[in-house]
């Protein structure tokens, strides 16, 4: 296929055009801001098999110029760390929700398909069981709150003006290549400079964790095989806590279990995601890793792509994480 593909200089997107180039020979136009999150080494392998386009979602020009004769958009575009939308939410309404809007635009002046990569938070938390496709949406951060209206706009699309929209919901990603902010990435890379690990609250939040290239297989098929107007849930095979996950980190890193802080919780924190994927599952998908591989792999990429986080671990992360957790990170 001829895709169009958004945010692909980040975590997932990178993981999903590496898939769709190597295992799909798909034709593949990349558009990207390059904000922190953004990085070309995430391309830096496919590279010269696909076009590059530095721009953002939100400006329409950047649009047209990087569409070409795209037959499909993919957007992974997006703010994406909820302990940013809580500091400074501004920015996530002009990408999370304008952006889409443009890119809407776009695929209906031209009669494109159109797929809406988006989240397990927009249906809040769950004490027990797990969301279906028709769950309620209850977002509680400013990050999970402009994911919904994103996805409500996709609907409206859908409903009023016939466009083939099809909205694929992850659950929590984790693999190479993600942004040290999120909890995984974090404490791989404190732990391995032994520095102390920030668990917010109790611990005890859980999360329903998702291979990335699960879900980049995942997205694949909603694209290819997801029903106009519908929306697809991909959930990872195995939910686990905080603490679970950090301690897991320790005995994969061999880091010392003392560097475990207990800080001030998020604001407004979800306590549990969890996702049903059987209508996802019903087209043929299934997640093919379970988190204890997953974690292994995941730490071993780390340990082993120094070239790729030394130069994040002192740029404007370092700022950030100051900010954030108000202590300097250890060189
Ligand atoms: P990321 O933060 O790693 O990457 C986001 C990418 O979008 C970056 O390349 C960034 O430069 C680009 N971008 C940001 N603003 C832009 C703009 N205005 N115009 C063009 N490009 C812009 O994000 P990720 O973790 O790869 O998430 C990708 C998508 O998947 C997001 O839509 C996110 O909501 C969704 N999602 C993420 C997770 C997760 O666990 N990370 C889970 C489910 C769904
Ligand atoms: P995160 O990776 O930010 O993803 P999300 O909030 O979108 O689920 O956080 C995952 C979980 O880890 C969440 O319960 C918050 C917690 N967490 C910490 O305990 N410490 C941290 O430093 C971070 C970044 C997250």
């Amino acid at each position: 296929m001829k895709l169009l593909v958004c945010g692909a200089a980040g975590f997932i997107g990178s993981n999903f055009v590496r898939l769709r180039v190597r295992d799909h020979g798909d034709e593949i136009t990349v558009l990207d801001k390059l904000t922190y999150a953004g990085r070309m080494e995430n391309l830096q392998d496919v590279e010269s098999d696909i076009r590059f386009v530095h721009g953002a979602i939100e400006d329409p020009a950047a649009v047209a110029e990087a569409i070409g004769d795209a037959e499909a958009i993919v957007n992974f575009a997006a703010e994406t760390h909820v302990d940013r939308s809580i500091a400074d939410p501004e920015g996530f309404l002009v990408t999370n929700m304008q952006g889409t809007h443009v890119l809407l635009e776009a695929a209906r002046q031209r009669g494109l398909r159109y797929l809406q990569v988006s989240t397990d938070e927009v249906y809040g938390s769950i004490e027990e069981g797990s969301f279906t496709e028709d769950s309620p949406l209850e977002p509680s951060s400013p990050y999970s709150a402009t994911k919904t209206g994103a996805d409500l706009l996709v609907s409206s699309y859908y409903h009023t003006y016939g466009l083939e929209t099809v909205i694929c919901r992850g659950s929590n990603n984790y693999g190479p290549h993600q942004y040290p902010e999120k909890l995984i990435p974090l404490m791989i890379l404190n732990a391995l400079a032994g520095d102390t690990l920030p668990v917010y609250g109790d611990g005890r939040n859980v999360r329903n964790w998702l291979f990335v290239e699960d879900f980049a297989r995942g997205i694949g098929h909603a694209l290819l095989h997801g029903q106009p107007g519908e929306v697809y849930n991909c959930g990872g095979p195995d939910e686990c806590d905080n603490l679970t996950v950090v301690n897991r980190i320790i005995e994969l890193t061999g880091a010392g279990p003392d560097l475990i802080e207990f800080v001030t919780d998020r604001p407004g924190h979800d306590r549990r995601y969890s996702l049903s994927s059987d209508k996802l599952q019903g087209l043929g998908w299934r997640a093919q890793v379970r988190f204890d591989e997953g974690i292994a792999r995941t730490v071993d990429w780390y340990r082993e792509n120094e070239w790729w986080w030394g130069s994040i671990r002192s740029g404007e992360y370092r700022e950030y994480y100051e900010r954030h957790y108000g202590r300097a990170l250890k060189a």
